[in-house]
């Protein structure tokens, strides 16, 4: 393929990977976007691959890594529960991460590369040295953010005494040992401050996650995407390609947009997510979190007179956490939706932006049970609704209908914007047992007049309030 050919492609897959952008940002779009996505990728590979930069000499080395690379891919998206996609999600971006740092180690060995100018040498040099900064960040930090999400790390947050001074400490270190990588004579010279700025760039990544609390975990998942992709985009500039670069940047700032999506969502600032702290984790009690523990009695309700509830209703809205797409009860929550809209009741649902463990994630398991998108909507378009509202019936939720966000200053979700379901005439929440969710907080929700508890597996206990609803 000739040079010109290949970046007629590379324009290509660049145009398919804005509209794959422009198209995941709907759920209506969704599919398709997913479509352009792996075309634009498909062409970006082949037209690399047939390339004049790869020599048939490679070929071999290509094609082997291909195949395990495919093989491996396939494997985990068969084997991946959609509860386990985040830790996925948190995977592949460390393996960006590591690839921006060994991308930078070998082409700071290459010396097959000439540079007309000492000055092009020296932008060469400061690329690779961000490239592997950004890498092993990222690196690290999602090896760190994964062990979180997969519950092998606790959600607690590491706070040593000092950390700013700690992390304000490396970053002085990295500046320094950057300027003596750039003066050094030789490139053995020159891979000692490299090596310790790698060190020291993978423990700051290991310090900044361990500092974040277990709430704080979306923005923490969704920066960390916004650096692989920075990291993409600096192993774009070490190896000159244009559509890594453009590829990286697109990735990079989508997860920057995302990250402060997040952070409006729980009311949080940017700059204090990354200070870390917030939301104790670990499923530790309000009290030993620093609130107020609630008090009073829990009042259980059976399935059937759930059913007994939802029947007599006129309005539901239905709040689906991570429980339900723990038990996959999404598709008897649509079931239950059909049943009850063909008896007249109207139902809708009510989305918080981090409910699951993923952006999006509810979104996906009720556009996957095929529940209309047009009763699916945003916390912020249904939360004033609660209160002309008969029924709301929280399925494996408990962070983000937890009134403590908005009553209790000493709360570690203090101020952090949730569902209303309690101004409902009735809530039902459906869970398995009084255990705390992701945060660690205890819920003041459970033990509120007008609230009835559910207790069980969310898709067994779905399936019996649908068998009475259809008895
Ligand atoms: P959580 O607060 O984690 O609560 C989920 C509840 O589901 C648990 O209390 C659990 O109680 C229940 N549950 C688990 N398995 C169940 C089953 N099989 N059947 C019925 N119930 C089940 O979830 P949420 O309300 O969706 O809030 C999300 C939390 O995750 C927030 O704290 C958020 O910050 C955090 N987070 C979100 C993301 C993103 S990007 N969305 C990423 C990382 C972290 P039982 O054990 O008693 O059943």
């Amino acid at each position: 393929m000739t040079a010109s050919l290949a970046t007629v492609a590379y324009i290509g897959s660049i145009i398919l990977f804005i509209l794959s952008l422009g198209g995941l940002s709907n759920p209506e779009t969704a599919r398709r976007g997913n479509l352009f996505g792996i075309i634009g990728m498909a062409v970006a590979v082949l037209a690399t691959v047939l390339g004049p930069r790869v020599t048939p000499a490679g070929y071999a080395w290509i094609v082997g890594a291909l195949v395990v690379g495919a093989a491996i891919g396939l494997i985990a998206a068969k084997k991946v529960q959609m509860t386990q996609m985040p830790e996925l999600v948190a995977l592949m971006h460390s393996l960006v991460g590591l690839a921006a740092c060994l991308v930078g180690f070998a082409s700071y060995v290459d010396t097959s590369t000439v540079f007309p100018t000492p000055a092009e040498k020296t932008i060469h040099e400061v690329e690779i040295y961000i490239g592997i900064l950004i890498g092993a960040v990222t690196f690290s930090g999602s090896i760190v953010a994964f062990g979180k999400l997969s519950g092998k790390i606790g959600g607690k947050p590491l706070l040593l005494p000092g950390r700013h001074w700690i992390n304000l400490a490396g970053l002085l270190l990295v500046v320094w040992f950057g300027r003596e990588f750039l003066r050094a004579g030789s490139i053995d010279a020159g891979m000692v401050p490299l090596l310790v700025m790698t060190v020291i760039a993978l423990l700051f990544g290991i310090h900044m996650v361990m500092a974040i609390g277990g709430a704080d975990m979306p923005v923490v998942v969704s920066m960390l995407n916004s650096y692989s992709g920075w990291a993409a985009a600096a192993t774009g500039f070490m190896l000159s390609n244009d559509l890594l670069i453009v590829v990286g940047a697109l990735v990079g700032s989508s997860g920057a947009i995302l990250s402060y999506i997040m952070c409006r969502a729980m009311n949080r600032n940017f700059l204090s997510v990354i200070a870390g702290g917030f939301g104790t984790g670990g499923g530790a009690p309000t009290a030993a979190a620093g609130g107020s523990e609630p008090a009073g009695e829990v009042s259980p309700i059976a399935a059937v007179e759930t059913a007994e509830l939802l029947r007599e209703a006129r309005s539901v809205i239905i709040v689906p956490g991570y429980g339900m797409a723990v038990a996959q009860a999404q598709h008897t929550v649509y079931e239950i939706t059909r049943h009850l809209r063909e008896q007249g009741v109207t139902v809708r649902f009510g989305i918080h932006p981090v409910a699951g463990r993923m952006p999006g994630h509810m979104n996906v398991l009720l556009a996957e049970a095929k529940v209309p998108y047009d009763i699916v909507l945003e916390m912020d378009e249904i939360n004033e609704d609660f209160p002309q509202t008969d029924v709301a019936m929280v399925i494996g939720a408990n962070d983000i209908v937890n009134p403590a966000a908005q009553d209790d200053p000493s709360s570690p979700i203090a101020g952090m914007p949730v569902l209303e379901v309690w101004k409902a005439k009735t809530s039902i929440v459906m869970k398995r047992s009084m255990a705390s969710g992701y945060a660690g907080v205890d819920n003041p929700l459970f033990y509120k007049d007008n609230n009835r508890m559910l207790f069980g597996d969310a898709k067994k206990m779905l399936d019996e309030v649908l068998a009475a609803l259809k008895s």
